[in-house]
């Protein structure tokens, strides 16, 4: 199969660094916002509102597009080492790219985690207390260190 130009390795990589960026950035910030609705925002009151703007916002603009930009650039680099490299699917099986799949994996079950928590909120519920969401917050960055040291290390690669 033949490579367009365009789709250099490093363009598409630096663009996937910084589409994790934003993403990391917006599942960062969300559990933040859910710690200060549950312990300042009680259902009904004017600022519920506000904080339902927010978080809607913010899961609509920044972090939903970011997963899937993420996502879709991720796989165009899989498809890049896989074709245009040669490598051949066996580049999905090596040690430090399983790690990574994984590690995406929760990291995209906890998205969805969070998107859920936002329609709980919008309902007037409060799914969990500001401890849970201020102890879980760095969730994401503790995942994103596995996932950096993953492709930058490239344990038993073959
Ligand atoms: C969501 C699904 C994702 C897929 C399918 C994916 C896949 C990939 C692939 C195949 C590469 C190229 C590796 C190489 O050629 O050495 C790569 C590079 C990279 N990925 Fe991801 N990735 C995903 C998400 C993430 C996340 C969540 C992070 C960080 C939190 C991340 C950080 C990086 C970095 C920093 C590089 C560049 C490494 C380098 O060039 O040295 N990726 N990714």
């Amino acid at each position: 199969m033949n490579w367009p130009d365009f789709l250099s390795y490093d363009l598409l990589r630096g663009l996937h660094i910084i589409a994790v960026i934003a993403w990391m950035a917006g599942m960062m910030y969300l559990p933040r916002l859910y710690a200060y609705h549950t312990e300042t925002a009680p259902p009904g009151t004017p600022f519920d509102a506000h904080f339902q703007v927010w978080e809607a916002k913010l899961l609509r603009i920044i972090i939903n597009p970011a997963m899937t930009v993420t996502w879709l650039l991720g796989a165009t680099l899989i498809f890049w080492h896989v074709y245009a490299a040669g490598e051949g699917w066996g580049f999905l099986l090596q040690p430090w790219m399983l790690t990574k799949l994984a590690v995406v994996t929760a990291l995209s079950g906890w998205h969805g985690f969070l998107a859920g928590a936002r329609k709980k909120f919008a309902a007037g519920q409060r799914p969990k207390s500001a401890r849970f969401w201020r102890a879980t917050n760095e969730i994401p960055f503790l995942l994103a260190v596995v996932a950096v040291l993953a492709v930058t290390l490239q344990f038993g690669a073959r």
